[in-house]
């Protein structure tokens, strides 16, 4: 008789930087560096050589993503108008990593929550939208640090990392390669974001997040069921970033805004939201799910408007917030972390029996769906 392995969710863990930078903070030194940067350059101006920088505006970041506050690893140095980036001691080759430190942190907690010892766990994904160096891959430094005998390695999908570490993980366990499979999602945005650029100073957050996926013999009674994991992905050039290792010789290009985070935020807006609606419909059917029945949605997190227009295509009425939680308020983006964040903190009241959804989306483009059912 053939054994079968069922994939499930057994804990999830998160670590929030105790840096937190508001809007009035967060525009107040954007707006003291434009002014600076007219004022320096007050005659190229009048001359029409270079072009004055506008204001931020609180009410416009509030109205047109819904973020308030985002956490950082680097508070000072990002708010100096003089620096307007995050600043930090680089580490020796002895020292643990800043990525494998926090989510390290992460990963110790979802263990904790799981009851799970690290002897018994098989691999370890890094699934994260940038990575500290190209190698050795930060996952195998988690591993190492926390004692697994087994396998792992980094992945990168920007804002879908978690989900698609979610399927692979899952897919281990399918395939009886794993029994327990660490997904953990260290997101140090604020390291690629351009803090000088108006249309998108605001969006991102640092933060780590991890999911134990385990096989369903092995995981504590209670754990979340996973029905079916989907994945997709089309080429966009609408979130991008150019930094990588061949464009290092070249420094006249170093400091460039495009070895940063660049995006068309509206036509990302256009055309992710009928996608990703559309892929959870399918998906669903695929199910034999109503997708109105479901209990509830932790949606990537990335603009409040996005994931308006999502929970309402798909549950067919506006979502209330028991719904839809979010987390956009108080966190930002946090790229692939921001679905996983909405579920660690918003899936503990639900019941035996409720069905929900995990789901990312962002650059490739690229989207993930994990349906998942709370088990006991
Ligand atoms: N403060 C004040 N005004 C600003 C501003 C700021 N920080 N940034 C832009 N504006 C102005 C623009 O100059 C523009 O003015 P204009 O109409 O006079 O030209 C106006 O606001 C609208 O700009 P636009 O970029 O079209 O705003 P938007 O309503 O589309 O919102 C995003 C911008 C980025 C919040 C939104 O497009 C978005 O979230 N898209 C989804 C993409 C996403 O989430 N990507 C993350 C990666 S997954």
């Amino acid at each position: 008789m053939q054994l079968t392995h069922r994939p499930v969710i057994s804990a999830t863990g998160l670590f929030t930087p105790s840096e937190s930078i508001s809007n009035d903070e967060l525009v107040a030194s954007f707006n003291a560096y434009v002014d600076q940067h007219n004022e320096r350059n007050a005659a190229a101006i009048e001359a029409g050589d270079v072009e004055a920088l506008s204001h931020s505006s609180v009410e416009f970041i509030e109205k047109a993503s819904g973020i308030k506050a985002r956490h950082v690893m680097s508070k000072e140095p990002v708010l100096n108008p003089d620096t307007m980036s995050p600043r930090w001691q680089e580490r020796t080759n002895d020292e643990l990593s800043m990525m494998a430190e926090i989510g390290l942190i992460a990963a110790k907690q979802t263990l904790k929550r799981a009851g799970r010892d690290a002897s018994d766990v098989d691999a370890v994904l890094c699934a994260a939208s940038n990575m500290e160096r190209p190698y050795p891959a930060m996952a195998i430094e988690i591993q190492q640090a926390l004692g697994i005998d087994g396998f792992g390695f980094d992945m990168n999908v920007a804002c879908s990392s978690a989900t698609f570490g979610i399927q692979t993980a899952a897919d281990y366990v399918r395939a009886g390669n794993a029994k327990s499979v660490l997904v953990v999602s260290p997101e140090i945005t604020s390291g690629h974001l351009n803090w000088r650029d108006r249309d998108s100073h605001f969006i991102f957050g640092d933060v780590a997040t991890a999911v134990l996926v385990e096989d369903a013999a092995i995981a504590p009674a209670q754990h979340w069921d996973i029905l079916s994991t989907k994945l997709k992905t089309v080429f966009s050039n609408n979130i991008r970033n150019n930094f990588g290792f061949l464009n290092r010789a070249a420094p006249e290009n170093a400091e460039g805004a495009d070895k940063l985070f660049v995006q068309e935020g509206r036509k990302v807006f256009k055309e992710v939201v009928p996608m990703v609606a559309q892929m959870i419909i399918d998906e669903a059917e695929k199910l034999q799910m109503d997708p109105t029945t479901l209990r509830r949605l932790w949606l990537h997190q990335a603009n409040a408007g996005m994931n308006r227009l999502i929970a309402q295509r798909v549950l067919g009425h506006e979502a209330n917030d028991d719904e839809s939680p979010t987390v956009l308020d108080t966190y930002g983006n946090t790229s692939s972390a921001g679905s996983i964040i909405a579920f660690h903190l918003n899936s503990d009241d639900l019941s035996g029996g409720d069905t929900g959804l995990i789901c990312s989306f962002g650059a490739g483009y690229s989207a993930g769906t994990v349906f998942v059912r709370k088990v006991a």
